[in-house]
């Protein structure tokens, strides 16, 4: 929401995390293919919602008004904001897009990228976490390229990404260990096509299945293993092996437009969360460890089924980098928020890890807004 349309949310029961989760609904559990018989009988979507047993139309109207006010609220509050035009605008006004095509194409623009962008890299994020809970030595390889690469007096950046190779390699081992999109998004054959000796006519609906390719025994050995150091040689990311990178967001002229500022939000998040953070085994009430289940959903974005893990500072000196980031980045928030011009440049190591510090105060930073 800060990102798309400058909306600072307020909590979890903030209108606008409504309206989000409610469209979101419709793509997770919509887009799950072979779920409603109208995909094989195509005849039944002149079905009007109010026929009986018509569940697919209801759902689907349900869907289509709640990704609608997606669409249209967040937008009508950040234009009314807006004081001078965006430059994609001023560029869409000279290739002869008339105004109201030019908002309609403004409002798809961010309502579609929050969609894709927001519960993807959650779910993945939700992965690493998992991983790291459940493998400690993972979690302490990457403390020590951390301590070494960044050390303790500061938060990684961007120009730490090249030479952490190891925080990058958990990334890239979360993506494959549980690909979030398993059947990635239907594409079509565009003309007749041959592939080992099998016949496909053009239009043939054509279902990647990821999660299979991000699975196979021939490609990566014991595949539902987290092991990061599968991507690593000789102190380098392994050009030899498959990356995962390569499937998750897709194929063709359609794939994920999103993929750079994904890898970089999952870059910045992951590496200063684990410089600052210890991640274990989630405790019962007895104090002892949690049985954590390791299955996935079978949704259309998948999650894992429980990520419950233990989140706590590594250090005092860690604490005290978390809640100075924390008050830093509440401060710029509040300052935008009161029409201070954004200074987020100033922010050194990018307005990414400003929004990520300030949700993990989690309003307790005294320079927080109430
Ligand atoms: C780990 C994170 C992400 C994964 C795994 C992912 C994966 C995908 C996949 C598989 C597709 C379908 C591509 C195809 O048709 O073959 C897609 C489409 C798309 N993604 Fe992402 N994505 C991620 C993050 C993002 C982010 C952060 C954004 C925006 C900021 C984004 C925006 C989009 C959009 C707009 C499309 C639709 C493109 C079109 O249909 O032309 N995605 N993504």
């Amino acid at each position: 929401m800060k990102i798309g349309y400058g909306i600072a949310v307020q909590g979890r029961d903030d209108v606008y995390v409504k309206i989000a989760k409610d469209a979101l609904e419709g793509a997770v559990e919509g887009m799950v293919p072979e779920r409603f018989l109208v995909e094989f009988l195509p005849f039944l979507r002149h079905v009007p919602p109010w026929f009986p047993f018509a569940t697919s139309q209801r759902l689907w109207a349900k869907w289509q008004a709640a990704g609608e006010r997606l669409k249209n609220t967040p937008f009508k509050q950040a234009e009314a904001k807006l004081s001078n035009p965006a430059k994609s605008l001023q560029r869409l006004a000279k290739m002869g897009v008339s105004p109201l095509e030019e908002e309609e194409i403004l409002n798809n623009v961010v309502a579609v990228a929050f969609e894709a962008g927001t519960d993807t890299v959650l779910s993945t994020t939700l992965l690493v976490f998992s991983g790291l809970s459940l493998h400690p030595e993972v979690l302490a390889k990457a403390h020590a390229e951390l301590d070494e690469v960044v050390g303790p007096h500061r938060l990684p950046d961007f120009s730490d990404k090249d030479s952490l190779v190891y925080i990058n390699a958990i990334i890239k081992e979360a993506m494959r260990w549980h690909t979030v999109l398993p059947m990635g998004l239907p594409h079509a054959t565009v003309a007749d096509d041959e592939f080992r000796g099998y016949f496909i006519p053009a239009g043939t609906m054509v279902i990647p299945n990821t999660w299979a390719c991000m699975h196979d025994l021939e490609v990566y050995e014991d595949p539902d293993v987290f092991r990061p150091e599968r991507f690593i040689r000789n102190g380098k990311l392994d050009p030899t092996v498959q990356d995962p990178t390569a499937f998750i967001f897709g194929f063709g002229r359609r794939i994920c437009p999103g993929r750079y500022f994904a890898e970089f939000a999952l870059f910045i998040n992951v590496a200063c969360a684990i410089h600052v953070f210890n991640i274990t085994a989630p405790l019962g009430e007895d104090d002892l460890p949690i049985a954590v289940k390791q299955g996935h959903t079978d949704s259309f974005i998948s999650y894992p089924e429980d990520a419950r893990c233990m989140i706590m500072p590594r250090s005092a000196t860690a604490e005290a980098s978390i809640r100075s980031h924390a008050t830093t980045a509440c401060q710029a928030l509040n300052e935008q928020e009161q029409g201070a011009p954004d200074r987020s440049s100033t922010l050194e190591r990018g307005v990414w890890t400003a929004y990520w510090i300030c949700t993990m105060c989690n309003g307790t930073s005294q320079s927080c807004r109430p």
